[in-house]
């Protein structure tokens, strides 16, 4: 069974014994929603290198293990109950400019906007942060850069990505900072829990970005 069918199993038997079931976050559980999370026996997402919560199994646990769970913990992620802890935080940075608001018209022919395959690649590797905010967790200064330098890389390896790429950087950058997120010190623990492998590589195209948008007024 997969942890959050054990959990699923353990809040069962607490009902039936008329006790409060462990609330947790959870949705898709595939491993592409970015929903559930805990540090399991000090490991963000557990022991299993690049996998979610949900798609941890128990078989990598020894039969009657005394298992440690604990809730994600930065002061940017404020606990809700139990497991769940509020990462609105994530949201708030995304709004402030993790998107592309130009009228891009009907979909063209792929062939009319050629990309490198080398930034496609990239692109789509940073693209597959789910926000589940277990890097957040894993640092020891609850820095948020993995997060917002894949979102950021994501659109700034791409043609579409170049109209706001400036104002993008400095907004989220700053909404970064305003939610009490830290700054990366180069651990790397982010990028070793990340259940999606994203690379610290998209960390200094970060400071890229954010030093060229800084020099230049945006476009
Ligand atoms: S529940 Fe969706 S990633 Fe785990």
């Amino acid at each position: 069974m997969s942890f959050l069918e054990m959990l699923d199993v353990l809040n069962d038997q607490l009902t039936m014994e008329g006790k409060e079931p462990v609330a947790f976050d959870h949705d898709c559980r595939e491993g592409i929603c970015g929903m559930c999370g805990a540090v399991v026996d000090g490991v963000a997402h557990g022991p299993e290198r690049q996998t979610t919560l949900c798609q941890l199994h128990m078989r990598h646990f020894n039969n009657g293990q005394t298992i440690c769970i604990e809730p994600f913990r930065a002061t940017a992620f404020p606990l809700i109950k139990d497991l769940i802890v509020d990462r609105s935080g994530f949201d708030r940075i995304i709004q402030a400019g993790g998107f592309v608001s130009v009228n891009a018209g009907s979909a063209q022919d792929a062939n009319n906007l050629p990309v490198a395959q080398q930034n496609a690649e990239q692109s789509m590797d940073a693209a597959a942060c789910i926000g589940c905010g277990a890097c957040v967790a894993a640092c020891p200064n609850a820095a948020a850069m993995l997060f917002v330098s894949a979102k950021i890389s994501q659109l700034a390896l791409l043609p579409q990505g170049q109209p706001e790429r400036k104002r993008r950087a400095q907004a989220m950058v700053t909404a970064m900072d305003n939610e009490g997120f830290g700054n990366c010190g180069n651990e790397r623990e982010c990028e070793n829990v990340c259940p999606k492998g994203i690379s610290i590589r998209n960390i200094a195209r970060l400071n890229r970005e954010y030093l060229r948008a800084s020099l230049a007024a945006d476009e």
